[in-house]
């Protein structure tokens, strides 16, 4: 009727995930309760046993666009203004007694995704996507929990999952701290963990998958040549990279570098009493430059 374009979440009409469905109501509803400008949330209702949620529009996620561009990293800069952002958005869910618990790239969704193309010679392709804006947002806030809450045993996304909650030992805010540790290092290398590299480490372990079960599969960008679409050179690469020191993970020596790097080294803090909270990672010195523009 508004002639508006929205995003529409329908959820299955089971019993797990009306409930899970009626829980994002409620912290959606909470969220809109304490900051009168959110718009995440526009409506609800109920359709054929479906729970629907009427969302703002937004773009891809920050997954997606990573997935679409080649894997290509995000800048120092860009991730400066991305993390500032979600790190802003997930403390003020924080500050009112509430986890998200789930917080992966595709969970950041950027507002608007057009992007303009640029040459880059290091490129296959030869084109990257540049964004045109940087503007993110959290979403999904289906398994979010407050604090007076039960909290589950198992929560987040394996990749992303802090170790306190793979050890069971109980968990609170910090472990959405860990989780964006995560997030912000996958930005800076631009490799996410995909089904690929999934399928590739278990080539490694088990040897190569059967050639009929990949002529089988509907996922015909995994395969190449009857083969897993994946080469050595890539793959040692992975390996190399997934399994060393964080710090050597640091493409350059520059000071902006070296505080990200610092930023990340306090978020994926073992210990969650010695974690850094959000509140404090707004007041790093990475940040300096967004907060005195602010
Ligand atoms: C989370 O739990 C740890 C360990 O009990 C505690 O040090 C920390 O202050 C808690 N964080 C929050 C935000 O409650």
């Amino acid at each position: 009727r508004s002639n508006e374009h929205v995003a529409v979440k329908i959820m299955r009409n089971t019993d797990c995930f009306c409930e899970v469905a009626r829980s994002e109501i409620t912290v959606l509803e909470e969220i809109k309760r304490l900051d009168d400008d959110n718009r995440l949330m526009l409506d609800w209702f109920e359709h054929k046993g479906h729970i629907c949620i009427v969302f703002e529009l937004l773009g891809l996620s920050t997954f997606e666009f990573l997935q679409q561009n080649e894997f290509l990293p995000f800048s120092v800069e860009q991730i400066r203004h991305v993390a500032f952002q979600i790190i802003k958005a997930v403390c003020f869910l924080h500050r009112n007694k509430l986890t998200h618990t789930d917080l992966k790239p595709e969970n950041i969704l950027f507002v608007c995704s057009d992007y303009d193309l640029e040459y880059n010679e290091d490129l296959v392709r030869c084109e990257e996507r540049k964004l045109r804006s940087l503007d993110v947002k959290v979403v999904d806030f289906g398994t979010a929990t407050f604090d007076h809450e039960h909290h589950e045993s198992l929560v987040s996304t394996r990749y992303y999952r802090a170790p306190e909650v793979i050890l069971d030992l109980g968990w609170n805010q910090s472990c959405d701290v860990w989780s964006l540790g995560c997030v912000i290092i996958e930005f800076y290398l631009g490799r996410t963990h995909d089904s690929k590299e999934h399928l590739a480490m278990m080539e490694r372990v088990l040897g190569p998958i059967p050639p009929h079960l990949l002529k089988q599969t509907r996922k015909k960008h995994y395969v190449h040549n009857e083969c897993l679409n994946w080469d050595e050179q890539n793959h040692d690469d992975y390996i190399r990279k997934y399994c060393q020191p964080l710090k050597l993970y640091m493409q350059t020596q520059k000071e902006e570098e070296r505080q990200l790097f610092d930023l990340l080294s306090c978020m994926l803090e073992y210990d969650v009493c010695k974690r850094i909270t959000l509140e404090e990672a707004l007041w790093h010195p990475f940040f300096t430059p967004l907060r005195m523009q602010n």
